[in-house]
Parts: structure tokens; C-alpha cells; sequence
């Protein structure tokens, strides 16, 4: 019994179990996505529409991507997204992302995101500046300006220019352009504000930069509670199951 035991792979698995839980980084790595939260999907939209990868991250490392999910589905006023391309995010100077504190990041991501539907042909009507999720529209927080004639469509921050370069989505409820440039805040990237500070205490010096798309590394600090606690959810689990641990380990081995 204890031999056939020993060489099944039942036994395998379960020391590949035992690895990885002693190995709390791994595992929170893996911690549980969020349940999925309704109908709509910004990321799976991005994720189809390719070029977002940078984006894509910064939704899920500031949380906004959820918001979106969630107001889109218990609001009837709908939203419109902006969605930089990766290019756009590379364009931007090195490290600027990097120099924006946590909360900096979540205002320039929902600086990008209006909570209300707005078609094209809307946008030749609309008054400017337009409130965005960023909050107050004042000329030297958060204003977006948006003209239109015929198919063109100008986005103006006050700091920069660009246009709408792409319909990447349309529903009724969620519109998703897109844009070649980061839409950059007047109140972080104005004549008058100053540098954003990097925070303190979080100089790296890696070279890992956060504007490059592939970098993950600042996920795991926005959700430190939420690892803490689930280690001390794993520690409980081990000591609990210590006795069972050694029988496994030396029974495989
Ligand atoms: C949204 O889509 C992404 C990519 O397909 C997926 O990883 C994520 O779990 C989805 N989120 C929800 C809340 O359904
Ligand atoms: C989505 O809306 C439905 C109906 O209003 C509600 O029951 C559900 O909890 C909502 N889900 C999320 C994730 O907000
Ligand atoms: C959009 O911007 C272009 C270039 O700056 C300009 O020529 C055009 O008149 C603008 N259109 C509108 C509707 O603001
Ligand atoms: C935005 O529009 C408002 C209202 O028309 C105007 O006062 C403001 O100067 C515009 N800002 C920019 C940067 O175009």
C-alpha cells in the first residue's frame, strides 16, 4: 500500500502541492481573481482589440478597470473610455510613470474615463470641459475639452493635443476610443504643478520600468493587505496540516 502510494502520482502531486505552499510568493501570485462582475469586460474588450497590454495593467494595478465594470453595470448613464496604445504609454519620458504616487496613477487612468455615453456625433454638441472620473473640471485640475466636425475628433487637455484614432467599441452603454496619446491632467503635468514627487521610499533601481508593458512588479504592493492576510491564511493551513505534511513528504520521498 505504501509502496503503490509512493510511486502514484497522487503522490507527486500532492508534494508539487506541499512546494508551493511553502513558497508564499508563488502562491500569492496566484491569489484568486476577482468574481466576475457583470456582462461587460473593459479588459476583454482591450484584450481583443490588441495594443493595450500597458493599459490593461495599469486597470488592474489601480482598480479602476473594476470600477468601470462595476458602474457600467449598476448605472444607466453609461461610460466612454479612452484607451492609450502601448505606443503612446512608451512615448511617454522615461519614467514617468514611475514618478506618479498610487493615487496619481488612479487619477490619470480615470482622467481617461467619462461616466456618461458619448457617440462621436455627440461629441460635436458636447460642452466643454468635460467631466471625467478624475473628478473636478477646473482649468487647472482636471479639464478635457473635446471638439468635433466630420470624422475628426480633438482631445485637449490643456498640457497636449491629440485625436480619437480608432472606434474600438460601441454598445449603447460603453464606448472605447482610441487614442495614440496619454491624456495628461493639467493638475499633475500643468505649467503650474509641480513635478509629480516620486514617493518616498519607493525608489527602485532595478531598471524596471513601470512604463514598459511587461513589468508586473507594483501589482502585488496594491494588494499587500490582501497578501498578508492570505499568507497568514496559508501559515495557518501549514501548521494545521503539519503532521499530514510530513507523513506526505516521507512517504514520496
Ligand atoms: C475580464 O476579462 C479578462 C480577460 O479576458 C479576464 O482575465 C477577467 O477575469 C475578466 N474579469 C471579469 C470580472 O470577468
Ligand atoms: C450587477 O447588477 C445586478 C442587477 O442590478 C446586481 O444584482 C449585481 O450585484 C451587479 N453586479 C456587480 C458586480 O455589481
Ligand atoms: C481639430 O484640430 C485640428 C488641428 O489642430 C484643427 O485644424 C481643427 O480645426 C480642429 N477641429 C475641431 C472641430 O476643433
Ligand atoms: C476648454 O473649453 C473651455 C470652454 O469652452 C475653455 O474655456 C477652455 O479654454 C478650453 N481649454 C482648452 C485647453 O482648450
Amino acid at each position: 500500500m505504501a509502496q503503490n502510494f509512493h510511486s502514484s502520482p497522487i503522490c507527486k502531486l500532492l508534494l508539487l502541492l506541499i512546494l508551493q505552499c511553502g513558497l508564499p510568493t508563488t502562491t500569492i501570485a496566484q491569489a484568486p481573481a476577482p468574481a466576475p462582475s457583470g456582462p461587460t469586460n473593459i479588459t476583454k474588450i482591450l484584450e481583443k482589440a490588441g495594443q493595450f497590454t500597458t493599459l490593461m495593467r495599469l486597470f488592474k494595478l489601480t482598480q479602476v478597470g473594476d470600477q468601470i465594470n462595476t458602474q457600467l453595470n449598476n448605472s444607466n448613464q453609461g461610460m466612454t473610455v479612452f484607451a492609450p496604445t502601448d505606443n503612446a504609454f512608451s512615448a511617454l519620458k522615461t519614467g514617468t510613470l514611475n514618478s506618479l504616487s498610487d493615487q496619481q496613477k488612479v487619477q490619470l487612468l480615470q482622467f481617461h474615463v467619462l461616466p456618461q455615453y458619448l457617440t462621436t456625433t455627440q461629441f460635436q454638441t458636447i460642452s466643454n470641459p468635460l467631466r471625467t472620473q478624475a473628478g473636478d473640471s477646473a482649468s487647472d485640475k482636471f479639464p478635457l475639452n473635446i471638439t468635433s466636425s466630420g470624422s475628426q475628433v480633438n482631445v485637449t487637455t490643456g498640457v497636449m493635443d491629440t485625436t480619437v484614432s480608432n472606434t474600438l467599441y460601441t454598445d449603447g452603454s460603453l464606448a472605447v476610443y482610441q487614442v495614440d496619446k496619454v491624456l495628461l491632467p493639467m493638475g499633475m503635468f500643468g505649467p503650474q504643478s509641480p513635478a509629480p514627487a516620486p514617493a518616498p521610499g519607493k525608489k527602485k533601481k532595478s531598471g524596471a520600468d513601470d512604463d514598459t508593458p511587461a513589468t508586473d512588479d507594483s501589482t502585488a504592493g496594491a494588494d499587500a493587505s490582501d497578501a498578508i492576510q492570505f499568507v497568514g491564511h496559508v501559515h495557518g493551513l501549514m501548521v494545521g496540516s503539519v503532521g499530514v505534511i510530513v507523513f506526505i513528504v516521507f512517504t514520496c520521498l
